[in-house]
C-alpha cells in the first residue's frame, strides 16, 4: 500500500537539504526546512531563492513556477521550528500530545522566537 507525499520536512538547509527542499517544492509539495537558528534558516532560504532565480534566468524554469515553488517552502528557526513542526505532527496524526501548546503558538505569532543562551532557555530582549 503506498500514500501520497503530502508535505515533506528537511531537516538542515545547507548544501543537500536545500537542494533536496528546492526538488520537492519545483514537484510542488508544501516542504518545511528545519535549521538550527534563525540565521541558518535565513540562509536556506536564500541559498533556495539564488538556485531558483538562476534556473529562471538559464530558461529552465518559468517566473512563475518559481515563485510557486518558493511560496511552498518554509524556514522556520527556533521556537517557531517546534510550533511548525508540532503542527504538522498534529494534522497528521490527531494526536493532542504533538499539538503546540497555545503560549508557544501566542509567542510565535508575536514573533518572539528566541535567542539560545546556551543555558537551555531562550533569552527575549525588550526593544
Ligand atoms: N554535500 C555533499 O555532496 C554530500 C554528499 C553526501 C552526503 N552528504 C552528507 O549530507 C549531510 C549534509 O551535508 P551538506 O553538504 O548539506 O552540509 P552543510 O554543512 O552544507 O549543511 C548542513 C546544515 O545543517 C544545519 N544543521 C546543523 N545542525 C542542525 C540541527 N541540529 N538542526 C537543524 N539543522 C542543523 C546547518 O546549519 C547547515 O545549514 C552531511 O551529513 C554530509 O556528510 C553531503
Amino acid at each position: 500500500m503506498s500514500a501520497a507525499i503530502a508535505r515533506v520536512g528537511v531537516v538542515g538547509g545547507g548544501q543537500m537539504g536545500a537542494g533536496i527542499a528546492e526538488v520537492c517544492a519545483r514537484a510542488r509539495l508544501d516542504t518545511i526546512v528545519c535549521e538550527a537558528d534563525r540565521a541558518a534558516a535565513d540562509r536556506a532560504r536564500e541559498r533556495v531563492a539564488v538556485s531558483l532565480e538562476r534556473a529562471v534566468q538559464r530558461g529552465k524554469l518559468d517566473r512563475l513556477s518559481a515563485e510557486d515553488a518558493l511560496g511552498r517552502l518554509t524556514f522556520p528557526g527556533g521556537l517557531d521550528t517546534v510550533a511548525s513542526v508540532a503542527a504538522s505532527l498534529y494534522d497528521e496524526f490527531k494526536e493532542p500530545l504533538y499539538a503546540p501548546p497555545p503560549l508557544l503558538q501566542r509567542m510565535v505569532e508575536a514573533g518572539l522566537f528566541g535567542r539560545n543562551t546556551g543555558r537551555g532557555f531562550h533569552r527575549y530582549d525588550r526593544g
